[in-house]
Order: C-alpha cells, then structure tokens, then sequence
C-alpha cells in the first residue's frame, strides 16, 4: 500500500467520495474544493486508488480533516492508518518547531471509534463544549 499527495483530481475525488454512500456535490464544487485543499493524500492498492483525505486549514494554527474515506472493500486493511500518519507527518513538517497546532474534524457516528485509536478527543470534554456546524445555501 502506498500514500500518494496531491493526486486527487475531481472524478477520482467523487469516485472515492460515492464508494462511501455519501451523497456527492457537483464536479464543479469538487473542483473549487480540491483546488483551495491544502493537501490531499490517496492511498493506493496496486495502483488502484483506494482511499482518500483531505487536509485544509489556514497552515499555521488551525487544519482541518475532510472527506475521510476508504473503499468499503478496502476497509480496517490500515489504508486509514497509514493516511492520518502521513499527515500529521505533514503538518509537523510544515509547521515552526516551537508550535503546537489544533487538528480538527466532525466524526461520522461510524469512525468515532478509529479516529479515538489515531488519538483524537471527542468532545463536548472537560475544557470545551461540542463542535457544531451550519449548512448555508445561496438563495
Ligand atoms: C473511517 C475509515 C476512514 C477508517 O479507515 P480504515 O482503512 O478502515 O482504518 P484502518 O484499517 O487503518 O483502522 C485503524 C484502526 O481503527 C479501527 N477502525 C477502523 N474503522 C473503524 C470503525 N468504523 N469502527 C471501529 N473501529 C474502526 C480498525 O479496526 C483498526 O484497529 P486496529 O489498529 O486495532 O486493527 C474507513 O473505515 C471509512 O472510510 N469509513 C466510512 C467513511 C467514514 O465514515 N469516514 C469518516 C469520515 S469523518
């Protein structure tokens, strides 16, 4: 198996997205969102890809982790494992040696388990309340 950075394009994008059971946006607002991505990383199985993340974020105190996702075929074989390690190893190289960054992300109800086994706190917890979110529509 083998993590690949910045190959994600549109189609492979809404490929991995669907293989999930999400229900995808347009290839146009795939595009827009891969092209403002600060770094995508897909995982491969004999040069097929087989699982995705991306990573956004402002590259000094916050990043942020989206659209997590391996091809159920592919699944609990540590493709996920071995994405959430390549990048936190980006994000400590990317970053000066005396910071400390925060790494957030909403959980699916499913992957609550996997993301506490990469080290993640779930919260509301003893210092903070629970994330939240918001859809916006144009009108
Ligand atoms: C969540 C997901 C990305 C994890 O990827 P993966 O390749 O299956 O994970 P790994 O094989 O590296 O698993 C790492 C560990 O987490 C555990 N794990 C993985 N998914 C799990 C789950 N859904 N529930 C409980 N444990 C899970 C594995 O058993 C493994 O434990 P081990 O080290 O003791 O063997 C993948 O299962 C997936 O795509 N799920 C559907 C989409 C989804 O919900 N994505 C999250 C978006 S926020």
């Amino acid at each position: 198996m083998q993590v690949k950075i910045n190959t994600l394009t549109p189609e492979l994008f809404l490929e991995l997205y669907t293989s999930v059971g999400w229900e995808p946006p347009c290839i146009e607002q795939a595009a827009k969102a891969l092209e403002n991505t600060l770094v995508s990383f897909t995982a491969y199985e004999n040069g097929k890809a087989i699982g995705m993340v991306r990573l956004i974020g402002d590259g000094g105190m916050s990043f942020y982790i989206k659209d997590f996702a391996v091809v159920p075929a592919f699944q609990s074989k540590g493709a996920g494992s071995l994405m959430m390690w390549e990048l936190e190893k980006y994000i400590r190289e990317s970053i000066a040696s005396n910071w400390a960054v925060s790494l957030e992300l909403i959980s699916t109800k499913e992957a609550v388990a996997f993301y506490k086994k990469m080290g993640f706190e779930e919260h509301p917890c003893d210092y903070s309340g629970p994330g939240m979110s918001k859809m916006i529509k144009r009108s």
